[in-house]
């Protein structure tokens, strides 16, 4: 779909990815709303911004009513912080999962009607390579974000029907404050060269969408699929 004149949405637009999403989208020319559950934190020129909490039914269901003129939705925000899967705290696991997978769903309930009145548009979820493998120390994030995949493409085959466009961007490691937290708690050292900007992330995310593509992986993505062949194995950090 073209971006140029889009009417866009982005969650979790404070910071990070979605903050670089509604920059570029911005300079790209679409209309944006830029959402975020402390509105107030978005810094952005030229955008509307939006009280958002995509794990509040009410909260979803407003926003799908106040920006009923969007025809293009990028599904960013998520916790990311899992943790282990059988020692950690199951709070933490459940938050991880109701972000990534219910939260996410609940947008695109809300808003595939909005999509459908306004031609079709296009979904953009934000999913990660851990989907493919997993992550050492933060094995409950990376499961939700296969549950996320999975979520992709059984919403892609459902909304054919209506014209929208399924889009799934699927990126390694990008240089968040998040991922550097991480990485410090956790005594990682990032390879060199394999970080992926947030910048050069969202504008290949954008040329995509506008390509039409169903799948937009950087390199370290591509290389974590094609490893799908083999025996299972840990995203290596
Ligand atoms: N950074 C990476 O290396 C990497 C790699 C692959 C995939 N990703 C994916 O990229 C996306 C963004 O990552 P990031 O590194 O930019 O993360 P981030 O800087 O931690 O930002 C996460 C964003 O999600 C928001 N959020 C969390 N729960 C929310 C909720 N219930 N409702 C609304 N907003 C919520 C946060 O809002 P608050 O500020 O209010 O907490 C924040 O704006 C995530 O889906 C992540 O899984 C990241």
């Amino acid at each position: 779909m073209e971006v140029h004149g889009a009417t866009a949405l982005v969650t979790g637009a404070n910071r990070g990815i979605g903050h670089a999403f509604a920059v570029e989208l911005r300079a790209r020319g679409a209309t944006v709303y830029a959402t975020a559950r402390r509105p107030e934190l978005i810094d952005i020129p030229g955008v509307q911004t939006l009280r958002l909490d995509i794990n509040d039914p009410s909260s979803v269901e407003a926003a799908a009513r106040r920006a009923s003129d969007v025809d293009l939705l990028i599904n960013n925000a998520a916790d990311t912080a899992g943790g282990p899967l059988v020692g950690g705290d199951l709070a933490a696991i459940r938050s991880t999962m109701e972000s990534n997978y219910f939260g996410t769903l609940a947008m695109i309930r809300a808003f595939a009607p909005v999509l459908a009145r306004n031609g079709g548009g296009a979904i953009l979820n934000v999913l990660s390579a851990v989907a493919w493998s997993t992550v050492v120390g933060n094995t409950a994030y990376a499961a939700a974000k296969s549950a996320q995949w999975g979520l992709t493409n059984g919403v892609r085959e459902e909304l054919a029907g209506q014209g929208t466009l399924v889009t799934a961007l699927v990126p390694g490691l990008v240089g968040t404050a998040t991922l550097y937290d991480f990485a410090r708690r956790h005594g990682i050292d990032l390879p060199d060269g394999r970080v992926t900007d947030p910048v050069d992330l969202v504008r290949l995310a954008l040329d995509g969408v506008a390509a039409g593509e169903v799948e937009v992986l950087d390199p370290l993505a591509a290389e974590a699929k094609a490893a799908l062949s083999g025996p299972p194995r840990a995203f290596a950090l």
